[in-house]
């Protein structure tokens, strides 16, 4: 998990599908924002994210559900904002986050499509977060203050962190 994902070449619609419906599926069943290829096993440059509502970001506007394949990020300026993110495959806790505010995405859907969008925000985070785990990169790798970083139950008494309802990406 903590290696680097070959890239797909060349992107076949149909040899994706039963591994999207897998993601789309575990996913669903952490009530996730995204998930990446390699965190059910699979290494390849493949991840998936989005919602029209998350529970545990009640606040934050809907993220269009979709398939990025071979993904580049380019971030729209130097600009960093600090969130809080959860993962996976790092069950149980949460950190604090520096992500680059705008980015540009670019990559292929599920039926072998160009994709070049701007995000900016929570959107943006997502794409960060999961692209991440392409390159066996976890989000604690990335938390610059560790005082942030901790059990969801000790950090949610500490008051750092309001209660959330469930575990998961990111
Ligand atoms: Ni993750």
């Amino acid at each position: 998990m903590l290696e680097v994902s070959a890239r797909v070449d060349p992107v076949e619609p149909e040899v994706l599908q039963p591994l999207l419906q897998d993601m789309w599926d575990t996913m669903a069943a952490a009530k996730g924002a995204g998930i990446a290829a390699p965190q059910i096993g699979v290494l390849q440059r493949v991840v998936i994210f989005g919602y029209d509502h998350n529970p545990r970001y009640p606040d934050a506007p809907p993220v269009p559900r979709t398939v990025l394949v071979n993904p580049e990020i380019t971030p729209l300026d130097d600009t960093r904002e600090d969130g809080w993110e959860g993962c996976l495959s790092v069950p149980g806790m949460r950190g604090i986050v520096p992500r680059f505010r705008h980015i540009r995405y670019a990559g292929y859907d599920q039926h072998g499509n160009r994709i070049e969008r701007e995000a900016s925000g929570f959107h943006a985070r997502v794409v960060q977060h999961e692209c991440d785990h392409l390159d066996g990169i976890l989000y604690p790798f990335r938390i610059e203050d560790m005082r942030s970083f901790g059990y969801i139950d000790t950090l949610t008494e500490s008051g750092l962190l309001a209660r959330q309802p469930c575990d998961d990406d990111p």
